[in-house]
């Protein structure tokens, strides 16, 4: 089959014949239709990210695609089936503490590397071998719609931030991040979950406006110009109503400063979850107030992907109308044209924006 490789972090992807991968018992092969290229992929690719894929690999997280072939285990799945490829893994032999792998993409853990030397291999190519759970049913779709069902991928990461802080329906939330690719499918996901307004933040004036255009009174925009006081404060003065919930989706070049201000806005007793890749390259801290968190029982985590669950609830919230694949526009490119299409995701980046490769 074709596929395009990566030899070398700062290489280009090779695109090759290499052979088909092999089913074993636990598994599936699916045909890969089409696959998102993240924006910062040329930055995994470089090694800047330093994002740790034992080399050569295909790279690629996550596909949709049609299962191909499936191993003895799989009890619902079937040939022909269309499938999301979830790419996060987890380890089968930790159920209280699981590491998560990205296939094609990253790992972290000990274990997850290990997991890495087997699903290793991701979705920049004709087919791909994951986990039989990590197949799941999208339900039936026409071949030329599977390009904007990819945006599946960008919206189960805010998703599964809202969920894992049980954003309720009619509770206000703030997306700390809002004009960047995770944080405006952020903004249409809180709206879906039934959010009663949504507080999004960002730099880009422009990129604010047309949240605001896109979604209606519903959303309250905030331009955040650097100091942490007066942005705060800004954000507080653009709410109507305390602030429940805040989803930081910043990325890695963001402060803590920048954290800092949407955190603490959160109103007493509220829960704040951290999805971004703040302190990715130099590791530091938050600093927030120990007294702060502790008085107001304020409830912080961290989420890295989402539940296996949440993608048939994500599905269920596109098929019912209620969040909307048409707000997402896509450039698609062969994979004989993969490096292009990484060159175009990092010149493209941005709210409801997507770079496809249909191999
Ligand atoms: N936890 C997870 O499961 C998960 C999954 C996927 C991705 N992520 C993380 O999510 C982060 C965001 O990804 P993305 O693709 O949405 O990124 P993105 O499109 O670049 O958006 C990030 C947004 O952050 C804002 N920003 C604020 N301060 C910035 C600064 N100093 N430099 C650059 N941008 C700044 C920018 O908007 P303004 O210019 O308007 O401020 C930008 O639009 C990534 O870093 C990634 O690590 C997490």
């Amino acid at each position: 089959m074709k596929a395009a490789v990566l030899k070398a972090f700062g290489s280009p992807l090779a695109i090759e014949s290499v052979p088909a991968p092999a089913l074993g018992t636990g598994e599936v092969i699916v045909d890969v239709a089409a696959t998102r290229v993240l924006a910062y992929a040329k930055e995994v690719f470089s090694g800047e990210r330093q994002y740790l894929l034992g080399l050569p690999a295909i790279p690629g997280p996550g596909a949709v695609g049609r299962v191909r072939a499936v191993g003895p285990d799989a009890a619902h799945l079937a040939t022909g089936d269309w499938v999301y490829c979830d790419p996060t893994v987890r380890s089968r032999d930790d159920v209280v503490a699981p590491d998560i792998l990205l296939q094609g993409w990253t790992a972290r853990s000990d274990g997850s590397l290990r997991l890495q030397k087997h699903f290793r291999h991701g979705s920049f190519a004709e087919q791909m071998r994951v986990p039989t759970e990590n197949a799941v049913r999208i339900g039936t779709l026409d071949e030329a719609a599977a390009a904007s069902w990819c945006a599946l991928g960008t919206l189960l990461v805010p998703y599964g931030g809202l969920a894992a802080v049980k954003l309720a329906a009619g509770e206000a939330v703030l997306i700390n991040g809002a004009t960047g690719a995770f944080g405006s499918a952020g903004v249409a996901v809180a709206l879906a979950m039934g959010a009663s307004r949504v507080i999004a933040t960002g730099r880009n004036g422009r990129a604010l406006e047309d949240l605001a255009r896109r979604f209606g009174d519903r959303v309250r925009t905030v331009k955040m110009l650097g100091n942490e006081e007066d942005d705060r404060a800004r954000i507080q003065r653009a709410a109507p109503e305390p602030i429940d919930c805040v989803l930081d989706l910043l990325p890695p070049a963001a402060t803590a400063s920048q954290v800092r201000t949407a955190v603490l806005a959160v109103r007493p007793h509220g829960r704040v979850v951290l999805m971004g890749g703040v302190g990715m390259s130099d590791a530091g801290g938050l600093d927030l107030p120990y007294s702060w968190l502790m008085r107001n029982c304020i409830t912080l985590r961290g989420q890295w992907m989402y539940a296996r669950d949440a993608i048939a609830r994500m599905v269920g919230l596109i098929r019912a109308g209620l969040v909307k694949l048409d707000d997402f526009h896509f450039t698609t490119f062969g994979l004989d044209d993969a490096n292009e299409a990484v060159a175009h995701a990092a010149d493209n980046a941005g709210p409801f924006r997507m770079t496809v490769i249909r191999p």
